[in-house]
């Protein structure tokens, strides 16, 4: 199995582990956020096939997949304010503001002090937010640092942690520099070099790292650490390898095992109260991970461009929901076009092989879309679906493309679109429906955490989601299903089975007399936890294996479903103000090489 991941993010999952299992003190309490050195101001503008997915947090914040797979890992729901941009810096911290409105009396405004003393505040004001649901301020904030040593754009950012470290004093703050041990596949050398490099660079800007977390396929050798110890100033037993794993689970572990809990632990000055991490239950997962073998094939149909980082919630909601099966997740990658009817003339063989996987498929996802190449082949996919009563979830244009594919089907309208694509189609399905001003732009966009209320009591959706009457997921689209066309579509056999509160906007349909054919205007995939997976995921995989009834009815092989839901099910949860308690600062990143890992 191929996973994808940063390389920074394997450390700061295990650091919050250590927090959240050492149960060194009862009310500990940890934060977590990005620092991210570049200009854009959130990540929905960015490509995802340049940046990978942008994963949407509860309060609408649009961010990028590591701060999505932190979310996942600990369980937690982080804030926009989670994720610290120069652009952010620069705007909403109102360096800018401040100067117009003579704060800085006259001075001229510089990187230092005025830039990196605003780093420093939002630091401490955004630790005082807890991210674990507990009350009060956090007592460990672990901050990610990205980029490169040597990047213009990280200066200010490393500056300001070196000022904050020189303030706070030691053990309290743990810097854990990230980077890379290349092995030399020919005679398996490892080589300490580019380590070496980054930590001189790291030094040179005043900061000394207290931890080495050391990237490589293979454990570092004993000689290679003691040389590693020597060049880079730092303790033996606080370098650690992370390895290649057969999966991921297998990553707290193998940090356990090295003892990275203690290091940290003792840069920290917490030693004496701490206790081994107890990791029973990701230890179970990885062992059953290892042992999966009986397969079930899901065909995603979208844009596939060769990097599935654009889909990468997705995926981990598939795997969730697998796993929880016991089963072996196959993903078929099927680029929409190739099922085109245009396609079979310009390229026959991309054709017939799109075609063969999707036939071959235990059932059928298609994901949100970006622009409408490809609408045709998803239109295909869920007709396919829908005809031959393969297990369908589609999600946001995965709706919407089955509802249009329904009426142009089943209710005979030919030109049924949606305005998206032909804006002056006689029958619009699927409109623009945008939230809020209309005018402001970027304002128009549904997103964020909504609720919706379930229509009908027995249908699959409401039961997966364990009986509730309503649920929160979180948005993210401009475009919905036409209420106006409502009253036909149902007529016709479909049934909009979860409305928003206006019942105006549709939120989940299904067919009633298909064995798993669901759409949602929603994302279930950004709710999905490892042990917690998303009932409408978990829905398809069992549907696919054929075991849909047994997992509904609560008496499947994990039995107890509303044990484990603990998605979309509303929680409300207020966040007092914290005090001004001072929080242990534990700042990791600064890595110096950060390609994608494959584990
Ligand atoms: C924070 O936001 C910026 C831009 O919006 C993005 O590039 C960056 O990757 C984000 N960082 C994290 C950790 O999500
Ligand atoms: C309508 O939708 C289809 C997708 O099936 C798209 O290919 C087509 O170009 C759209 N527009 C018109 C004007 O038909
Ligand atoms: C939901 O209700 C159905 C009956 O309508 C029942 O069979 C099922 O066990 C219930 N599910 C849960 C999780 O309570
Ligand atoms: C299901 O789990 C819930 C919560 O853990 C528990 O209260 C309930 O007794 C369990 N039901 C069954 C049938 O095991």
């Amino acid at each position: 199995m191929c996973l994808c991941l940063n390389e920074c993010a394997y450390i700061i999952f295990f650091s919050l582990f250590l927090v959240q299992n050492c149960q060194y003190h009862p009310n500990t309490h940890f934060n977590l956020f990005g620092l991210d050195p570049y200009l854009n101001t959130d990540a929905g503008t960015m490509s995802p096939f340049e940046h990978g997915e942008v994963f949407v947090l509860d309060d609408g914040g649009e961010v990028d997949l590591d701060l999505g797979n932190y979310e996942r890992f600990m369980d937690i729901k982080l804030t926009r304010d989670n994720n610290i941009t120069t652009g952010k810096i620069y705007q909403a911290s109102s360096v800018i503001d401040k100067e117009r409105k003579g704060d800085y009396l006259g001075k001229t405004v510089q990187v230092v002090p005025h830039i990196t003393d605003e780093i420093q505040d939002w630091i401490e004001r955004v630790a005082m937010i807890p991210v674990d649901g507990k009350e009060g301020p956090a007592d460990v904030c672990v901050i990610e640092l990205g980029g490169t040593i040597g990047d213009i754009e990280s200066m200010p950012f490393i500056e300001a942690l070196g000022q904050f470290s020189y303030r706070v004093g030691p053990g309290n703050f743990c810097l854990i520099h990230v980077s890379l041990v290349p092995v030399l596949n020919v005679v398996g050398e490892q080589k300490t070099k580019p380590t070496q490099h980054s930590v001189r660079g790291l030094r040179g800007q005043g900061l000394t790292p207290n931890i080495l977390a050391c990237r490589s396929t293979v454990a570092l050798d004993d000689n290679v650490k003691g040389k590693l110890s020597q060049f880079c100033h730092v303790p033996e037993q606080n370098i650690i390898t992370l390895y290649d794993v057969p999966n991921i689970w297998h990553i707290p572990l193998l940090l356990r095992d090295q003892k990275a809990h203690e290091a940290i632990f003792k840069v920290l000055n917490l030693q004496g109260t701490t206790k081994e991490p107890l990791l029973k239950e990701w230890t179970s997962r990885a062992e059953i991970c290892d042992g999966l073998h009986e397969p079930v094939r899901i065909a995603m149909v979208g844009k596939y461009t060769g990097l599935s980082d654009a889909y990468l919630s997705i995926l981990k909601a598939l795997l969730h929901a697998s796993v929880d099966l016991r089963k072996k997740l196959v993903i078929d990658w099927i680029p929409a076009c190739d099922l085109e009817d245009a396609t079979e003339k310009e390229n026959p063989d991309a054709y017939k092989a799109a075609w063969k996987l999707l036939k071959g498929a235990d059932g059928i996802l298609v994901p949100g879309g970006f622009g409408n190449r490809g609408v045709q082949g998803k239109i295909l996919a869920a007709k396919y679906a829908r005809e031959h009563r393969i297990p369908y979830l589609g999600i946001c244009l995965g709706m919407q493309v089955a509802v249009i594919e329904f009426a142009r089907s089943v209710l005979n309208l030919r030109d049924a679109n949606s305005t998206e694509f032909d804006p002056n189609t006689k029958n619009p399905c699927v409109i623009f429906m945008p939230e809020g001003s209309k005018t402001h732009m970027g304002g128009t966009m549904r997103l964020g955490s909504r609720r919706t209320y379930f229509q009908v009591k027995d249908c699959k959706s409401a039961k997966l989601y364990g009986n509730r009457t309503f649920i929160d997921e979180r948005h993210r689209h401009r475009y919905e299903v036409n209420p106006d066309m409502i009253a036909r579509l149902e007529n016709a056999g479909l049934s909009f089975t979860g409305k928003d509160e206006t019942s105006q906007r549709m939120e989940i349909v299904e067919l009633p007399n298909h064995p798993y054919f669901i759409g949602v205007q929603f994302h279930p995939e950004y709710k999905s936890r490892p042990g917690k997976p998303s009932p409408l995921f978990l829905g398809l995989i069992a549907a696919a294996c054929g075991q849909l009834d047994t997992l509904i009815q609560g008496s499947g092989s994990q039995g107890n479903l509303s044990a484990k839901l603990g998605n979309g099910i509303a929680m409300e949860k207020v966040y007092p103000k914290g005090t001004t308690k001072p929080a242990k600062v534990l700042s990791d990143g600064l890595y110096s090489y950060c390609n994608g890992v494959q584990v």
